[in-house]
């Protein structure tokens, strides 16, 4: 297993739409545990396959590590079959991202049909964080980021602000 490097924005990379997942092999397996040591490195949340620069539809994610244990789960090929009509609005940032956090409105529920790391097809309800984080990594998939939900001068600011980051890193 090993980290790879998480792409950030304005990487024209992240625009890309995946495509879907034909089989699980030892690549992909690979693939799969570089991303799960990655998003763990990177104390996030969830990752999606493009933002190590694999066009796959694929993540990964784990809500419960702030109860000091490790539960990555993997979804391949998700697709939402039901949203609520009922929408939340939660603080989101991203990996690809960094230092910036917004709120977006999302859905509350949703049904997600997917395929699992065994390769076993999976349906799944799920709310609250879970829905969130679902959502915000499906985008990734489509080559949405949640910068995309906010207003346009949101966004430009946000990008503005990264850019500034960027240039401070560099510069050492
Ligand atoms: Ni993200």
């Amino acid at each position: 297993m090993s980290i790879r490097p998480i792409l950030t924005a304005p990487d024209p990379r992240l625009k890309a739409v995946s495509q879907p997942v034909a089989g699980i092999d030892a690549e992909l397996r690979t693939l799969i545990a570089d991303m799960i040591e990655t998003m763990y490195d990177a104390d996030g949340i969830g990752l999606a396959a493009i933002q190590v620069g694999a066009a796959k539809r694929l993540l990964v994610l784990d809500i419960d590590q702030k109860d000091g244990g490790r539960n990555p789960r993997v979804f391949i090929n998700p697709v939402i079959t039901a949203a609520s009509e009922e929408t939340a609005v939660m603080e989101e940032g991203c990996l690809s991202v960094p230092e910036i956090w917004d709120e977006v409105e999302r859905p509350v529920r949703i049904t997600l049909e997917y395929m699992d790391g065994e390769g076993a097809q999976q349906t799944l309800e799920a709310d609250g964080l879970l829905a969130t984080c679902l959502q915000h990594e499906m985008d990734h998939l489509d080559g949405v980021l949640f910068l995309d939900h906010l207003s346009k001068l949101k966004r430009s600011m946000a990008l503005k602000k990264l850019a500034k980051a960027k240039k401070l890193k560099a510069a050492g």
